[in-house]
């Protein structure tokens, strides 16, 4: 299964420059649980800009050939059928940004894991639009400085 995971405002602002507006522990702790031990997939910008991460297979998607992935990361050049045939089934991809990566795997996406943030944090960098329509609410996480709500395409 592919899946989505952000964090976003009421506005849907992801972030602000090349990284996020807020600090939320415990929405990284989250991010975190739902991850570990899991493939997960970044855009080149994103990648950069965050502290390496342990326990999960990392994939970057980057179009630039000089752009080399610390040890044990790969690189993903373009996305085709063979990649996204490799998740039709129990294995799951994770897409954790940023927003042309979000853009890219909507259409491929079976379920969507969106932290809603409570403060209306600035930013410049806005979630790609999506039809909601697609998508049901299965559950939902209340905590104090944001929602987490699970949405399965129909
Ligand atoms: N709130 C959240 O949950 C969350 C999560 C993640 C990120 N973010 C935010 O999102 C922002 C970054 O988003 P962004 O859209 O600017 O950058 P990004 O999606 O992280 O990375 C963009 C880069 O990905 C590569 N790329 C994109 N599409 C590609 C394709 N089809 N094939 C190959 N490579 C491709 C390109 O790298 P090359 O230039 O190397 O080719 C491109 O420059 C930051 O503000 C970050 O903090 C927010």
């Amino acid at each position: 299964m592919i899946k989505i995971i952000t964090a976003m405002t009421n506005e849907k602002v992801i972030g602000k420059g090349k990284v996020l507006p807020w600090r939320i522990k415990e929405e990284l702790a989250h991010f975190k649980k739902t991850t570990l031990n899991n493939t997960i997939i970044f855009g080149q910008t994103t990648y950069q800009n965050i502290p390496s991460l342990k326990e999960r297979t990392i994939i970057v998607l980057s179009n630039n050939m000089s752009f080399i992935p610390n040890e044990n990361d790969t690189v993903l050049r373009n996305l085709d059928e063979t990649f996204l045939n490799q998740y039709k089934g129990e294995k799951n991809l994770y897409v954790c940004g940023g927003a042309s990566i979000y853009k890219l795997f909507l259409p491929y996406t079976d379920e969507l894991i969106i932290s809603y943030i409570k403060h209306n944090y600035v930013g410049d960098v806005f979630f790609p639009d999506f039809d909601t329509e697609q998508f049901k609410l299965i559950r939902s996480e209340n905590y104090s400085e944001f929602v987490v709500k699970y949405f399965q395409r129909l």
